[in-house]
């Protein structure tokens, strides 16, 4: 049975080691980590493995999975490369969702094969991570045969996959934060243009959530642009130049916010194909045009 050894080994670590070793289609060898108390309690967590807090305690395996955290990547791939660990027969692996495998370059020189697996989840308690973590799916990025090799280990403890591009992977991340993170934002900035229209906070959040999760209901359920509603589905040329000149003079960070994704919702309105060409003419000559003096 092929080995695998972790490096680094908090939430990502310890739910993917335990995970990895209960499916039985590796085994850990060891677990290294800063300190060996904290190797230690990884092992006592994955149920085995060998707790070392040095690299020349390593010994041989067939797959090294570096989940330490990002910043520490590049320097835990150097102090691999130091031991006579590697060769044509290994794979190295990280969990980065914004590095490429490219970062593990320096393995590539003993022959060893390199890949990334983004698993987008929020490890937050890997006690609970180890139950939930079936249906998780999996960004997969490096060389063809270490590609497979982690497809296979990852499909086999529930995992779903699916391929990056390397060369974007940064802005391929970036998408999180867009959907998820600046989701957030988006809704702060609805908040503050209710509150604007005398409607306190409390209230603008309950007249907002049922607006809110139909709409993302109807995103997931029949696409981005058939779920598109509103002035620009229409082609309301009136309502969109009111609601900038209207905003231009409350909040011009609100105004830059419609502006940008105003052009989005543009394309999905064109795309959608409801609202008649001179409307969203007269809307895209509108969110490209800033009204002078608006910050
Ligand atoms: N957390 C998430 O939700 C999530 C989701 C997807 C992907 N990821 C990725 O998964 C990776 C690990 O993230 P994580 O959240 O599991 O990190 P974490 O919980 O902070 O654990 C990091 C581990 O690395 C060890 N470590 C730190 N510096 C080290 C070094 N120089 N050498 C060896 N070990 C070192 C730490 O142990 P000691 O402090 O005891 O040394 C700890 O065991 C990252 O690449 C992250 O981007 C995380």
């Amino acid at each position: 049975m092929k080995t695998f050894s972790i490096i680094g080994c908090g939430a990502v670590g310890k739910t993917v080691g335990r995970l990895l070793q209960q499916s039985g289609s590796v085994a850990v060898r060891d677990i290294l980590t800063r300190s060996t108390a904290s190797a230690q309690t990884a092992a006592d967590f994955i149920g085995a493995g060998r707790p070392v807090a040095d690299f020349n305690k390593l010994e041989r395996a067939d797959l090294y999975l570096v989940a330490s955290p990002d910043d520490a990547i590049a320097a835990c791939v150097r102090e691999l490369c130091r031991t006579d660990l590697l060769d044509r027969d290994t794979t190295v692996c990280h969990f980065s969702g914004s590095l490429g495998s490219a970062l593990l370059e320096p393995a590539a020189q003993f022959g060893a094969q390199l890949a990334s697996v983004h698993p987008v989840k929020s490890f937050a308690d890997p006690a609970v991570c180890v139950g939930d973590f079936a249906g998780t799916w999996c960004g997969i990025e490096g060389d063809p045969q270490a590609r497979e090799l982690m497809a296979e280990l990852f499909s086999a403890i529930g995992g779903k996959i699916f391929n990056i591009d390397p060369r974007f992977k940064t802005i391929y991340h970036a998408g999180s934060v867009l959907a998820c993170n600046y989701l957030t934002a988006l809704l702060e900035a609805g908040l503050r243009a209710f509150e604007k229209g005398g409607v306190p906070r409390e209230t603008a959040l309950l007249v907002m959530e049922p607006l809110v999760r139909g709409t993302v209901d109807n995103v997931f359920r029949a696409g981005t642009a058939r779920a598109l509603t509103g002035p620009i589905a229409r082609g309301d040329a009136g309502v969109v130049a009111r609601q900038l000149d209207a905003l231009e003079s409350y909040d011009g960070q609100l105004a830059l916010i419609y502006r940008a994704l105003g052009s989005v919702a543009l394309e999905l309105s064109r795309e959608r194909g409801q609202a008649c060409a001179p409307g969203l003419a007269q809307i895209e000559e509108l969110l490209a045009t800033a009204r002078v003096g608006a910050s």
